[in-house]
């Protein structure tokens, strides 16, 4: 299947590298095409460069949108029409840096990225947070590791949309284990109680109830 990456930059182009290994085929698009060129020739035949973001989507399955939380929302307006229908999978955390470089939250405490990220989509797109619980070279790493394999969690509120993520998250050599709805999310984000663990489906499972 094809799957869209919009966004080849630290972790877009983990995302895609893995997804690629497990046999999906990708569409990327970035800012100006030269991350997603280098990337695209690094893959090979299973990576093409789209024209532009729409047409990233052209064919696509489901489009990763690998991009800082502050641009999501100007892309997700850009590729409002193609994106009906499709699975839309989002790994950014809701922070930025300010003037002095200092890293900060850009959602209020206690509101979850994943619920605002549902209120950009148009209707008729299945939205799944995923794929931002781990850092790049964590998430590099930690691939098909055996002999148990390691988890990506998820949030979703859509049965579909878990079921055509936790797909993704096998082909990209991990465990699926789903934290609950949307509104969980930011259990999955930089500071939360499931960020950057390397852990098995039993743990993972016990975690999620712990909180
Ligand atoms: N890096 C990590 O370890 C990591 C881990 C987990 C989650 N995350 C989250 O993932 C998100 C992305 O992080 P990142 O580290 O991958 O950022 P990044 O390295 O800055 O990459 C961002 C990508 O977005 C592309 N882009 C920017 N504006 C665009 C537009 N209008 N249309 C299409 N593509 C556009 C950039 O294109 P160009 O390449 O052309 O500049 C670049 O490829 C962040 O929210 C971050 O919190 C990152």
């Amino acid at each position: 299947m094809t799957t869209a990456v919009i966004g080849t930059g630290g972790i877009g182009s983990v995302i895609a590298r893995e997804l690629a290994s497990g046999g999906e085929t990708l569409r990327l698009s970035s800012a100006d095409d030269k991350s997603a060129q280098m990337l695209a020739a690094e893959i090979g035949r299973a990576a093409v460069v789209a024209v532009d973001n729409r047409d990233a989507l052209r064919g696509a399955v489901a489009v990763v949108l690998a991009l800082r939380f502050t641009v999501l929302k100007g892309v997700i307006d850009e590729i409002a029409d193609p994106l009906t229908g499709k699975l839309v999978v989002v790994p950014s955390n809701p922070f930025s840096l300010d003037a002095q470089g200092n890293v900060y939250r850009v959602l209020p405490k206690g509101q979850s990225s994943g619920e605002v990220v549902a209120g950009w989509l148009p209707a008729g797109t299945r939205l799944a947070m995923a794929f931002g619980t781990m850092s790049a070279d964590l998430l590099e790493s930690s691939s098909n590791r055996s002999p148990e394999p390691a988890v990506l969690f998820y949030a979703t509120d859509d049965d579909r949309a878990g079921e055509e993520v936790e797909r993704l998250i096998r082909t990209a050599g991990f465990e699926p284990v789903k934290v609950g709805g949307i509104g969980q999310s930011s259990r999955l984000e930089v500071g939360g109680d499931l960020h950057d663990l390397v852990v098995g489906p039993a743990e993972a499972r016990s975690l999620i109830g712990a909180a």
